[in-house]
C-alpha cells in the first residue's frame, strides 16, 4: 500500500509549543499495582504550573503508547523530532526530566536529552533483533 505524504504546511495550529511531553500512564506505565514505577502525575503538573511551562513545553499525560515492556515510558516531540525514553523510575528520573523542559522552554528551542537519561533513549519504531 502506498503512503501518501501530505504537505504539512497546509494546516497549521494557533497554538504553537516549543516540545510536547507525553508522560505514558496506560495499562502498564505507573501502575504501581501491578508492580509498575509510579508515575508522579500530580506533581509533574505542579511543577508544570509552578515552573511556567505553560504552553511553550505542552505536558500530556496519555494512554499506552505502545511499548510497555520499557515503562514507564515518556515521548518528547519537538519540531526536531521525537525521541522515546524508557524505563523511568523514581524521583531523580522526574526532576531530570522537569529540567529539560526548563531548559527547552528559557533557551526557546529543543535541548539535547540530558544525560542521566540518555541511555535509556530508544527508538519506537526499531525492535530488538531476535538471537
Ligand atoms: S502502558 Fe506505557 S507504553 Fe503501554
Amino acid at each position: 500500500m502506498a503512503i501518501r505524504h501530505i504537505d504539512v504546511a497546509e494546516v497549521r495550529t494557533k497554538r504553537l509549543a516549543l516540545s510536547q511531553f507525553v508522560f505514558c500512564q496506560g495499562c502498564c506505565c505507573g501502575r504501581t499495582d501491578r508492580g509498575k514505577p509510579e508515575l508522579p502525575v500530580e506533581w509533574l503538573k505542579s511543577q508544570w504550573k509552578e515552573k511556567s511551562l505553560g504552553k511553550a513545553v505542552q505536558l500530556t499525560i496519555s494512554g499506552c503508547l505502545g511499548p510497555c515492556d520499557l515503562t514507564n515510558v515518556l515521548c518528547v516531540m519537538g519540531p526536531g523530532g521525537q525521541r522515546w525514553i524508557g524505563n523511568l523510575s523514581g524521583m531523580d528520573d522526574y526532576r531530570e526530566v522537569v529540567a529539560w523542559a526548563v531548559e527547552i522552554a528559557r533557551a526557546g528551542e529543543t535541548a539535547p536529552v540530558p544525560e542521566p537519561l540518555a541511555s535509556r533513549v530508544f527508538d519506537r519504531f526499531l525492535a530488538e533483533r531476535e538471537a
